[in-house]
């Protein structure tokens, strides 16, 4: 008797990816038009160039210049993915302050750093999410995905607003899968380790941070990169994840068991 398998191919998907321009956004952007789906790139600066190079190594690929906590940004984003490309599938909140912040004992952090740090981190997926949610629903198959870290796991000193905006998001995560299930979106949260990120390179955030948040207390001993990350989104956007949400997904080495 002969068994026939059959693979059913991945169906393109538009996603909409914050702060795409650079860093881990930008490796989620690229590794996604490499898999055939279409992107939105939504960043603060670079978006344009950044949806650029996707089309001139032959993806599809529109740049749009927003900031995450803008009300008339975020609805200009979905907006865009809708009249380029027809619809939208996926919302990938990345975009968050972490590479530009300074690093200091929690009572010296003023309320307006710690709103502003609030604001773009938790705000930011929330306000996104509301712009992108009336898409979504009629996409059939959306899926809702935040980048959470594992610093709420963790809990490392002198970066207190930046540990508590991520774990409102993964709080924010779990609330809207119960929400959104009825409307077939699934909402899920990735959670990197200290990954060496355009930003972080061009800080001296990895070396303050030292090899105690790189590598120390990780199962597998090494520097996480961008492309670490990559395949864990396209899991969670693909079709067969559909029967997955509320879950956080911790990458980064076996340094959290979540
Ligand atoms: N690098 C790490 O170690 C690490 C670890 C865990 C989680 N994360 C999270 O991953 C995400 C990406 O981190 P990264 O290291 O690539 O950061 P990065 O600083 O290199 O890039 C962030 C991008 O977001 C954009 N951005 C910032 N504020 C924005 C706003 N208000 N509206 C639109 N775009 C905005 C920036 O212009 C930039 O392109 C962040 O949410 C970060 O908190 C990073």
């Amino acid at each position: 008797m002969t068994t026939h398998l059959t693979v059913t191919p991945e169906s393109p998907k538009t996603i909409l990816i914050t702060g795409g321009a650079s860093g881990i956004g930008y490796a989620f952007c690229a590794h996604m038009v490499g898999l055939g789906h279409r992107v939105v790139v939504a960043d603060l600066r670079g978006a344009d160039e950044a949806a650029q190079r996707l089309r001139d190594a032959g993806g599809q690929a529109i740049g749009v210049t927003a900031d995450v906590v803008s009300e008339t940004d975020a609805a200009a984003m979905v907006q865009a993915a809708e009249t380029t490309f027809g619809g939208l599938d996926a919302l990938v909140n990345n975009a968050g302050l972490f590479t530009t912040l300074t690093l200091k004992p929690f009572d010296q952090i003023s309320n307006a750093e710690w709103m502003r740090v609030m604001e773009v981190n938790s705000m930011g997926p929330f306000n996104c999410a509301k712009a992108a949610l009336p898409a979504l629903r009629r996409s059939g198959r959306g899926r809702l995905i935040n980048i959470a870290s594992t610093v709420p796991i963790k809990g490392p000193p002198n970066m207190a607003h930046y540990v508590a905006s991520k774990g409102a998001v993964i709080g924010f995560t779990r609330s809207l899968a119960r929400e959104l299930a009825k409307d077939h979106i699934t909402v899920n949260a990735i959670a990197p380790g200290f990954t060496l990120s355009d930003g972080v390179l061009q800080t001296d955030l990895h070396q303050r941070i030292g090899d105690n948040a790189r590598t120390v207390g990780r199962c597998i001993q090494r520097d996480q990169v961008p492309a670490d990350l990559v395949a864990a989104l396209a899991y969670l956007v693909s079709d067969g994840a559909a029967f997955v949400t509320g879950q956080t997904l911790a990458v980064d080495g076996g340094g959290v068991f979540l």
